[in-house]
Parts: C-alpha cells; structure tokens; sequence
C-alpha cells in the first residue's frame, strides 16, 4: 500500500456529492412518479451511494444487494465479471434500478443489464451510477442518471477503494497515477 490518506486530493467533496444525489434523486422522482422500484445496489463500492439516494426517493422502495467481481488487481480492470452472490427476489414486472459506484469500461453494467433482462421479463430496468468515467468504455452503454463525469484518474471515497480501502471517505478523491501499483 503506497498510497497515504495526506495523498488522497479532493475531487468532489461531501456537499458537492449530497446536493447532486438530491438533485438525481429528483430526476428519479419525476420519472418513476410514485411507482415502486427494486433498487439494486452493486456491493460494495455502491453502498454510500444508494443509502444516501434512497434517503430522498418518494416512491414504495425495495433494496437488494448483488455483489460482483471484475477488478483483479488495485487499478487495473480484468475485463471479466464474476457473478459472486446474486440473490434476487422475482422482479417479473418490476421497476429495477441498478446502482453503481462508477462506470469505467461498461462490462459490469452491461453484464448486469444483460442479466436481469435475461433472467426476468421486468417492466423497465435502468441504471445509475454515481461516477462515470467515459474514457475507458469498451462497451457502447450509458448510466440513465449519474452524477459526475470524470476524466482517466483512480478515485477513492464515497465507496470506492483502492485495495478496500478508502471506501469510508465523505469525498471523492484521487492520488497520483505514480502513487498506485498497477
Ligand atoms: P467496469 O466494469 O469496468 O465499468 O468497472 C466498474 C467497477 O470498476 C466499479 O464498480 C468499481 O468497482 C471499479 N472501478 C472502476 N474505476 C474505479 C476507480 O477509479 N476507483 C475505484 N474503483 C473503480
Ligand atoms: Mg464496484
């Protein structure tokens, strides 16, 4: 571990995340209008995320939790999605909200859009992410809502970790590229 909390610079602080979940929250306000939703948080880089984000949703709300592998190592993405525990009630004719920390290449939010269309006949699934970086997409997908977009750099905090830590900042952050051991 080289990299320090005194590393960790600030990218988007706790005021600056908190009003634009609200104003995401908002959006998902409008465009559900009450209906229920099976919000599916992606453990556990999403977890900050959506608990903050369920917080301000008006509509009868469900939450499940998923958890997936893709990243092998520190930085650097597998390329592959592992699905490790998926327990999911019936979502046939359900609203499903898929929740995401960040969306870097697309695998896992293409693999996981893929696997509730196949699994159930639900009657919308859309996808959220609080970060997207757009950079390093390798499949042609897109959050319905997210809230930053973000250029090539690591971030941590707010959920996200490097080597699982870090995930309890109240900010994004980010180290220099030379401080991560790819
Ligand atoms: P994707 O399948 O490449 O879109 O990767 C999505 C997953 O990669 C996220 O759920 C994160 O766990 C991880 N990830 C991607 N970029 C970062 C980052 O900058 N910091 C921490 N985790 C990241
Ligand atoms: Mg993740």
């Amino acid at each position: 571990m080289k990299v320090n909390l005194s590393d960790i610079k600030v990218l988007f602080s706790e005021e600056q995340i908190q009003s634009r979940i609200k104003e995401l929250a908002d959006e998902m306000n409008k465009f559900y209008n009450g209906e229920e939703v099976y919000v599916v948080c992606v453990l556990k880089g999403a977890v900050m995320y959506m608990t903050e984000l369920v917080k301000h949703l008006n509509m009868p709300v469900h939450m499940e939790f998923i958890r997936l592998s893709s990243y092998g190592h520190s930085t650097v993405t597998s390329g592959k999605v592992n699905a490790v525990e998926i327990k999911l009630p019936d979502l046939n004719g359900k609203n499903v909200l898929l929740v995401e920390d960040i969306i870097d290449t697309g695998i896992t939010a293409k693999f996981l859009t893929d696997f509730i269309n196949t699994n159930f006949n639900v009657k919308s699934v859309k996808f959220t992410s609080l970060l997207d970086k757009k950079v390093f997409r390798k499949v042609d997908i897109d959050a319905d809502f997210y809230g930053f977009e973000i250029d090539d750099k690591f971030v941590v905090g707010f959920g996200l970790d490097y080597d699982d830590v870090y995930r309890n900042l109240r900010f994004v952050g980010y180290a220099d590229k030379s401080l991560l051991n790819d």
